[in-house]
Order: C-alpha cells, then sequence, then structure tokens
C-alpha cells in the first residue's frame, strides 16, 4: 500500500465518525440542493467598477439557498447572517461553543470601515492611476523598504478591491509588473532570468518636471539579495482572479499577458539537474524572506506553483508556444500532486512510519528514499501531532525533512487542491486540535515552533530580527487569516474562520494593525513590527468579505482535478 494511502487510511481507522462528518462537510455539500464546488466554476457577472457598492455576484451562495435574506444589492457595510451560511456550507456543524455564537451581527464591525479608510491611504498612484499599495504606512518607523508596492503585499489589497467591483487598479497593478519583468535585471555582472518579477517597486515623483518613474527590485537591493520567486506565481494568481472576478478575459487574453505567463513558465518548467519535480530554492525567496532555513523546496513556494500551473493553464491560449506549455503543465502537474500528497504528508501514522525508518537502502525499492535519518525527527513534533489531523511538512530533500509547519503552504494546498479532500480535512483537523499553538492569542502563527538558541544561531545566522516567536521565527502575521478564511469556507468550516476573526476584532485596530506579534501565543505586538502595515488591513476585509459572500472563493480556488487521482497509486513494494 502506498505511503499516502496507508496515512490516509490510518486517519479513518482512527476517527471514522469524525473523518465522515468532515468529509459531509468537504465534499458532499450538494445537501439542500446546493452544489457548493459549482460555485467555483459560477462565472461572475461583471461589475461596475466606478460603483462603490460591493461587488454582488448573481450567483452568491447565500442567494442561491435564501434570496428572501438578501433581496437587495448590499453597501459594503451591510454584513449578512453568517449564521445561516454557516448552516449551508458545513451541513451537520454546528457553531455551539464558538464566541458570540447564537448572534446575529448585522451591524458592520467598527473596524471595517477603519480599514477601508487605512487601505485608500495606502494607493500608490503612477501619472494619476492607481497602480499598487504600499507596504506599510508607519509614521513612526524608518521606512526601509516598506515605501514600496510589494507583489505579495499586494495581493489581499487586489482581492479586496476585486472584492468591492474596484478592479481597474488591479488591472493597472498586473500592467504595471508585466513592464516591469521585461526589464533586464542585473545583480553585479550576473543577468536573472528574463520571466523573473519584482518582489517591489516604488514610484518617484518628480515635482520639477511633474513626471513619475518607476524603480523596481529584483532583489539586486533586497535585504540577503535574494530573487523573489513567488512573485510570477502571485501575479498568474491574481490574473486568474481578476478574470475569474471580472468576467473580462481581455487581459489575460492579450498578447503581452499570455508571453508573460509563458516567460514565468519556462523559468519554472526549465530542465535541470533535477531529480524531483518541486522546484529548488534559495532561503529567503518568499514571504519568509530573510534566512530561516527553508532553502531546498520550500512548502510555500510548492503550493503557489501548483496552484499557479493550475491557473495558468486556465488562461494560457495555444498560440505562440501556449500548447506546448499546456502540455508540459499537465506532466508536471501529476508529478508535483504525486510527490507533495506523498513525501511531504505528515500524520500520526506516517510520523510512525518515519520514526522506524531503515536507512541507507539502495535502488527503486527503497520505503525511505530520501534516506531520513530517524534520529534528525526533533522531540517536538511526537508531542504536536495529534491522532486526528495532519499537514505538508517544510521541506523535502535528501536526508532532510523539515518537520516545520507553515501556514501559507498548507492553506494555498487546500485552496489550489494540490491536497487531497481528505488531506484538506486532516489540515484544517490539525488547525483545530492545535488552536493554542497555530493560533493562540492573535492569528496566525506563520510557522511552528520557533527555532531557538543553537539552532536559531546556525539556522538563521544569529538572525536578531528573527528570535525565538519573532517575525518569521513563529511570529503571529494577521495577513494570514484572508487564507485561513478562504481554507475554512473552502472544507466547509466558517466557524474556524469566525472564531479567528473575532480575536483580530478584539485587537487589530486598537494596535494600529501592526505588521506582525511576538510570543507563543502572539500576545505581543512585534519587536520591529510595522504598523499600519496595508496586508494587515486587506487581509481582514478579505477575510471579512469572503465570510460574508462565500462565492468570492472561487477567484483563488479550484477543484480537485479527478484526473490526477489514479496516479496517486504507488508501487506495491512500498510498505513501512
Ligand atoms: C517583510 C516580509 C515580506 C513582505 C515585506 C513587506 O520583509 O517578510 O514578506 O513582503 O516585509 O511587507
Amino acid at each position: 500500500m502506498s505511503m499516502h494511502m496507508l496515512s490516509l487510511s490510518a486517519l479513518s481507522l482512527d476517527t471514522p465518525d469524525i473523518m465522515s462528518r468532515n468529509m459531509e462537510a468537504c465534499c458532499n455539500s450538494t445537501e439542500n440542493g446546493l452544489d457548493f464546488m459549482s460555485l467555483l466554476d459560477a462565472k461572475p457577472r461583471p461589475v461596475n467598477p466606478i460603483h462603490t457598492h460591493k461587488s454582488f455576484d448573481e450567483r452568491s451562495l447565500a442567494d442561491l439557498v435564501t434570496p428572501a435574506l438578501s433581496p437587495r444589492p448590499r453597501t459594503l457595510e451591510t454584513v449578512k447572517s453568517s449564521e445561516c451560511l454557516e448552516g449551508m456550507l458545513s451541513p451537520g456543524r454546528s457553531s455551539i461553543g464558538t464566541p458570540r455564537s447564537g448572534q446575529h451581527s448585522f451591524e458592520p464591525h467598527p473596524m471595517v470601515a477603519d480599514a477601508w479608510d487605512n487601505l485608500r491611504r495606502s494607493l500608490v498612484y503612477f501619472r494619476g492611476k492607481p497602480v499598487g499599495t504600499i507596504a506599510a504606512m508607519d509614521p513612526t518607523e524608518e521606512t526601509l523598504n516598506y515605501n514600496q508596492v510589494f507583489v505579495r503585499d499586494f495581493v489581499p489589497s487586489a482581492l479586496a478591491f476585486l472584492m468591492n467591483g474596484e478592479s481597474e487598479i488591479v488591472k493597472n497593478f498586473l500592467l504595471k509588473a508585466l513592464r516591469l519583468q521585461a526589464w533586464e535585471k542585473r545583480i553585479d555582472n550576473f543577468t536573472l532570468g528574463e520571466g523573473a518579477m519584482p518582489a517591489s517597486f516604488k514610484v518617484l515623483h518628480d515635482p520639477v518636471r511633474k513626471n513619475d518613474t518607476l524603480r523596481a527590485d529584483f532583489g539586486e537591493s533586497a535585504i540577503g539579495r535574494v530573487a523573489p520567486v513567488d512573485s510570477g506565481f502571485w501575479w498568474i494568481i491574481l490574473l486568474r482572479a481578476y478574470t475569474k472576478s471580472t468576467g473580462d478575459h481581455s487581459l489575460a487574453d492579450m498578447p503581452d499577458c499570455q508571453r508573460g505567463m509563458r516567460l514565468i513558465l519556462s523559468l519554472c518548467l526549465a530542465e535541470g539537474f533535477d531529480t524531483f519535480p518541486t522546484l529548488l530554492c534559495a532561503d529567503g525567496c518568499c514571504m519568509v524572506d530573510r534566512r530561516m532555513g527553508i532553502y531546498g523546496y520550500p512548502i510555500e513556494i510548492q503550493a503557489l506553483f501548483f496552484m499557479s500551473l493550475r491557473f495558468a493553464k486556465t488562461m494560457l491560449k495555444p498560440e505562440g508556444g501556449g500548447k506546448e506549455f499546456i502540455e508540459r503543465i499537465d506532466k508536471r502537474l501529476h508529478a508535483l500532486s504525486y510527490h507533495i500528497r506523498g513525501y511531504f504528508w505528515l500524520d500520526f501514522q506516517q510520523l510512525n512510519c518515519i520514526y522506524r525508518y531503515k536507512t541507507e537502502e539502495y535502488s527503486h525499492t527503497a520505503v525511505n528514499k530520501f534516506n531520513v535519518i530517524p534520529d534528525s525527527i526533533p522531540d517536538w513534533v511526537f508531542d504536536f501531532m495529534p491522532m486526528r489531523g495532519g499537514y505538508f511538512i517544510g521541506n523535502v530533500s535528501p536526508a532532510r525533512m523539515d518537520f516545520r509547519w507553515f501556514l501559507l503552504g498548507n492553506c494555498i494546498a487546500i485552496l489550489s487542491s494540490l491536497a487531497t479532500p481528505e488531506q484538506a480535512v486532516a489540515i484544517m483537523d490539525l488547525i483545530e486540535e492545535r488552536w493554542q499553538d497555530l493560533v493562540g492569542e492573535m492569528p496566525l502563527k506563520i510557522s511552528y515552533p520557533a527555532l531557538e538558541g543553537h539552532e536559531w544561531r546556525i539556522v538563521t545566522g544569529c538572525d536578531p530580527k528573527n528570535t525565538r516567536w519573532s517575525y518569521h521565527n513563529g511570529g503571529s502575521w494577521p495577513v494570514l487569516l484572508w487564507l485561513l478564511t478562504a481554507a475554512c469556507i473552502k472544507t466547509g468550516r466558517p466557524q474556524i474562520a469566525r472564531k479567528a476573526i473575532e480575536l483580530c476584532e478584539g485587537r487589530l485596530s486598537k494596535d494600529g494593525w501592526p505588521e506582525y506579534y511576538d510570543g507563543k501565543l502572539g500576545r505581543y505586538v512585534g519587536k520591529q513590527a510595522r504598523r499600519f502595515q496595508t496586508w494587515s488591513i486587506a487581509g481582514y476585509l478579505v477575510a471579512k468579505m469572503m465570510l460574508e459572500d462565500p462565492s468570492h472563493l472561487g477567484m483563488i480556488s479550484l477543484e480537485e482535478d479527478k484526473a490526477m487521482k489514479p496516479l496517486m497509486t504507488r508501487s506495491a513494494s512500498w510498505t513501512c
């Protein structure tokens, strides 16, 4: 039996009730005559960009089921009874035990208006047009590079604008980033690949000449000089979100956009010395943009890679070499899902397997393919791993498994259906089971656990910003709320998202929208956290809007590709 099959079947053996209940919530939402997953493919009604009303998709989940509840277009401030949605999305689950259960809040939370004000204040203009949002507007801290538009930071802002029917800024941003991609990128005497997208860009205003110019950073100014591998992926993801939300295919169909996609794909689909389908990366190449021991095959990049391949496939046209890319994408997706679903997956059963691994096996019959030495399993994993639940670990490479939990990669794996429905359920189970560790008092831990002492010295290079339970090293990042909320909706557990949002609502605005929190429970405003961090603000708005109208999920989510399933069975020699 395959490792993958083994672990999943063990899961269901251990927890048959929970498993079947959760599976029902995740996959069988056709009760009440509603097929939730079909909403992901519903073509939204184009929204009027000038209108300030919220984008109101006529296929809104709530409307499909209870049209009487919301007969008129809502303004942004109107909050729908999400309790009703919960019942529809997650049949058989109740909100009993969650804070404010039983209460129906029709009043907008005051933080929503504050968030919109701050988000609008963060807009960056190029020759009169909005092209992005600045990373942070902290009046008290030195700006460093926080006065730039970061590609990854703009994603939640873009989603918030799209959900509010304001698509123009997203289009401007996508086109601007495309322009920058065409620049020649040099670091010292070396030139980066053509497809590389910038980590960030800045608009320089010349008041004398009354002209605006752009300056971009592809890694040549970044601390550590690392290129942002995630930027190209986020660009593709955003292009798909824009297309899905507006129904406007003309942007993605433009020859320049098609070329931009092909250039990104040729970078990440290039053939080389790889023996794995995963993408080999330098440390600090994504949201975790400092040395944190994520070099190799970080789950964040692998999940974003998988998602953007799937999204690119829906947008690529066969002309101009696109057909060849579509074929290469198909092959890579199969290989990637097989590799990640199997080798990155960890649950109680799988942990027990690795613990008993034999080493130094040679030939294709090896069980312990990467020659992982069981003694390298850190002690904390044995306590952390619940009987119910599982997750994709941080990294897998020869003789090295990074057992740390990373939220972004796991949520993207759920949204892109890189995780099988069973794995998606297990990830949500883990979050519930380890709520104190992974959510604590302020959502959400970027990684768990923190590196301390000697390990911190060796792995981070004594980074004073990444001390234990701070920043990337086990710090809590409010921006991640939107990803958790999306994953919760997809798996039919909006009550988890609601609980996390309520935690944020207790403090986030009062604390001035910090970039991150510190401490085991995320109780303290981060040591060097910027205030009025734009993606903390936008992440909250996206989470709120998505919960209010779950049909927004379709912008950043994909149903499982059934064609990938048969390839999951491994050779019969796989035992453990
Ligand atoms: C930090 C984060 C990075 C983010 C940047 C701007 O460097 O690690 O992910 O893009 O700040 O907010």
